[in-house]
């Protein structure tokens, strides 16, 4: 070992569970980061998308200055010989380097962001890259809350300390200081860090290993006040966002048709994003849901994804080969006897294409609905993001809506609605039913994952509506 390698372990034996002198290491850069994150998010609060990736990018960055130093640390401990820690540096720098050229030059398929290769060592580099990516960046962010309770803990016990010295007048704030300070307390505090720390990466690795794949069946009954007594206990299957991928095969999307055969609805809806990133996948994916079965048809419409990738016509056309109609705004009445109700679709839009381009689109979108609507009958709108609820004007009775995956993929909501990735970024519907008015909307969880291969409190979803009149 160098002598620069002796000096920098000076101080440190011993020390490799102190959260706090790590965090100090690179204090500098994390607080500066995560303040510019905080920024940015607030400023993605007035609805800017683009604005709170970049601020979790910010975050991700500050947390592997944090983990790369714990990784040095680690290495320089099992590593037999002791390498110096230059070295170590140099070995964690080649692996990011790695996947930053495993990316370039194509920022388009084959990248880790935008999987669609299906070789074994190019999944897993995905499935590696992503555990780390949001196990690392959760780890993070749970030391970073463990540390602030921490602190708090400390502030309040010297507080305490200093009252009660003050009331008794005796040592009481040195005990109370000495017991905070002791070798106990924080050997118990570095075992709570790692075990803190330990629990995202078990958690990533089940979301990925297990989670992703585990679809629930929700039933949802949906009281709509005007629904002909014909259409009582009618049902409505819906699947959204099926993604098919390396990460959400044909097979498993096959899976998910047999469950939505297997309830035997009357009608089923498909809200849009068939595919993630690759063209070429469009004719499987419409070869799979073409064994979709319901007496009123399979109906659907398009996801931003195939706006995105610019397949919305071919898609479309394949689709109606095998006898499922995407309605880009179009309606399709649904007759059960004498009476009617009346099913739109209406396009998404590309999500990567400008502001103001989407805004005028939206516009153009919300005259073509206003133009669907049949008054005096319910009205069921299919749409991959609900842009257009609250305008209830318009007429909707129900709409059927997916795209963020349950808040993003990752979710607490179990221990508080409103706990997930989407909702941190401003999204204002998720998951579950809304109503406003007297108009409901559903918003469906989706089968498949983008981005990230991994689902963690956001299970797949295959939802089967009954409607009913009565309350
Ligand atoms: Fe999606």
């Amino acid at each position: 070992m160098t002598a620069a390698c002796r000096t920098s372990r000076i101080g440190e034996r011993g020390s490799f569970l102190l959260v706090y002198r790590r965090v100090v290491v690179h204090w500098r850069a994390i607080i500066l980061l995560l303040i510019l994150a905080l920024a940015t998010f607030l400023i993605a609060h007035t609805d800017f998308f683009g604005l709170s990736l970049f601020a979790l990018l910010l975050i991700f960055i500050a947390s592997q200055f944090f983990w790369i130093g714990r990784i040095l640390d680690l290495g320089e401990r099992l590593i037999p010989g002791k390498p110096c820690r230059a070295w170590l540096a140099i070995m964690a720098s080649l692996v990011y380097l790695f996947v930053f050229l495993y990316s370039y030059p194509e920022w388009g398929l084959g990248h880790t962001i935008r999987a669609a290769d299906y070789r074994p060592q190019s999944m897993l580099i995905y499935a590696a890259f992503w555990w780390w990516f949001v196990g690392s960046l959760l780890a993070f962010l749970l030391l970073i809350a463990f540390g602030a309770v921490d602190r708090a803990v400390r502030a309040a016990g010297w507080v305490y300390g200093k009252a009660r010295a003050a009331i008794l007048h005796h040592s009481a704030a040195a005990d109370a200081e000495a017991a905070l300070l002791s070798p106990s307390r924080r050997r118990f505090l570095e075992r709570t860090a790692v075990l803190v720390s330990a629990t995202p990466f078990v958690a990533v690795g089940y979301g990925l290993l297990y989670e992703r794949r585990n679809v629930e069946v929700v039933r949802q009954r949906v009281r709509l006040a005007r629904l002909p007594k014909a259409f009582e206990g009618f049902h409505i299957a819906q699947l959204s966002d099926i993604h098919i991928g390396p990460f959400t095969t044909a097979d498993y999307i096959r899976h998910c048709v047999a469950i939505t055969n297997g309830l035997e609805p009357d009608l089923i809806a498909l809200t849009g994003d068939y595919i993630s990133w690759d063209p070429e996948a469009q004719g499987e994916v419409v070869r799979v849901l073409a064994g979709l079965r319901a007496p009123h048809g399979v109906f659907g419409c398009m996801g931003n994804h195939e706006a995105d990738v610019g397949i919305e016509e071919s898609i479309t056309g394949l689709f109606a080969a095998q006898g499922i109609h995407m309605l880009r705004q179009e309606r399709a009445p649904i007759r059960l006897g004498d009476e009617t109700i009346n099913l739109i679709g209406i396009d998404h839009g590309s999500d990567l294409a400008p502001m103001h381009t989407r805004e005028v689109e939206g516009d153009r979108r919300l005259q073509q609905l206003k133009a669907l609507v049949m008054p005096n009958t319910v009205n069921i709108l299919l749409i991959h993001y609900p842009h257009i609820f609250g305008y209830l004007e318009l007429g909707i009775d129900l709409t059927l809506s997916g795209d963020i995956h349950g808040g993003g993929q990752l979710s607490l909501d179990f221990i508080h609605r409103g706990l997930n990735l989407s909702s941190l970024m401003g999204v204002p519907y998720i998951r579950g039913l809304y109503e406003n008015g007297g108009a409901q909307l559903y918003m469906n969880r989706g089968i498949g994952t983008t981005g990230f291969p991994i689902r963690l409190g956001a299970r797949p979803e295959i939802t089967v509506f009954e409607l009913t009149r009565e309350t």
